[in-house]
């Protein structure tokens, strides 16, 4: 078939046939699919069972709740945040802390604090390295933003993210920190550490058919939210780890790598109220201002909240 014969066979299954009230949206995302589908279908010559090996892939893919994971690794969401950035730049917006993708690991409802939060639940603090995280919250003119909400998220020393991983307590990795008076906010915490997708899941299957890995380099994922202002979704990932660049979810973008000093002067140490040496990482962050032409930064996706 050629391309009319299939719009035509498309429309004539799934418009023409309706009786009842139309999403109209719905419907034109619906027919373009499912026509660039059947186009693919036809040039590619894919067989029956190809197609139906490819259902089966994404009932198994949901039901481990894996296609958020899927998303990420093969570039979907990074995609989205190149057309963001288009989108931005086309509407005039200039500056601030570059995006990057939030990943499927967030979840609502960790504890609030104002200006400083201890992140770990200190049953790591023997075997991996304490993390000081902090920084500025500014706009693009300069200005500290006081009580910005910035919602931070990172894995165990095993690359594991609480709630996810039931043997963690709850919140492990996981705070909301308001900032101060002076714009600044603190965490103290772990380091932590790059992560692959789990070796037997749904997403390293197709990922080991495409020939590519699945880690991803050591990370902090940052929601960073203030009103009037708009929300910014990014992370840091940390310089040295063998992935930064080869970061299997594409998120590692200029801006947004981060080195993790050691600190070891006594005094640091003291006046930081812990009883080793430590890393430390500073991470400033910019947001734009709200504009009424602005594009949203608000996705909407179901989250876990605990
Ligand atoms: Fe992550």
């Amino acid at each position: 078939m050629n391309r009319q014969e299939i719009d035509a066979l498309v429309k004539q299954m799934n418009v023409e046939t309706a009786t009842g009230a139309v999403n109209d949206r719905v419907q034109q995302i619906v027919v373009r699919l499912l026509g660039d589908l059947f186009q693919a279908i036809e040039d590619l010559d894919i067989s029956q069972s190809e197609l139906w090996k490819g259902l089966e892939y994404f009932t198994d893919a949901g039901q481990a709740n894996e296609l958020g994971l899927l998303a990420a690794g093969l570039g979907l969401e990074h995609y989205l945040d190149l057309r963001a950035d288009e989108a931005d730049a086309k509407a005039g917006i200039t500056g601030g802390t570059p995006r990057t993708i939030e990943g499927p690991l967030y979840v609502a409802g960790a504890p609030e604090s104002v200006g400083f939060a201890r992140m770990d639940d200190g049953s790591e603090s023997d075997k991996i390295d304490t993390l000081f995280i902090e920084g500025i919250v500014r706009d693009t003119d300069g200005n500290i933003i006081p009580n910005a909400k910035v919602e931070i998220w990172h894995a165990n020393s095993l690359g594991n993210y609480s709630f996810f991983d039931k043997s963690q307590s709850d919140f492990n990795l996981r705070r909301s920190i308001l900032t101060d008076a002076d714009g600044n906010y603190v965490a103290q915490t772990t380091m932590p550490v790059g992560y692959g997708c789990p070796p037997e899941g749904t997403t390293q299957a197709v990922l080991n058919l495409l020939g590519r890995h699945g880690n991803r380099p050591s990370h902090v994922h940052y929601f960073i939210s203030a009103p009037g202002y708009r929300k910014l979704t990014t992370q840091f990932n940390i310089e040295g780890d063998k992935y930064l660049w080869d970061d299997f979810a594409f998120a590692t973008r200029d801006g947004l790598v981060a080195t993790a000093v050691d600190v070891t002067d006594e005094a640091e140490i003291a006046r930081r109220g812990v009883d080793k040496p430590f890393k430390q990482i500073t991470f400033n962050v910019e947001l734009v201002k709200d504009q009424t032409q602005a594009p949203s930064t608000e996705v909407e996706r179901r989250r876990a909240s605990a």
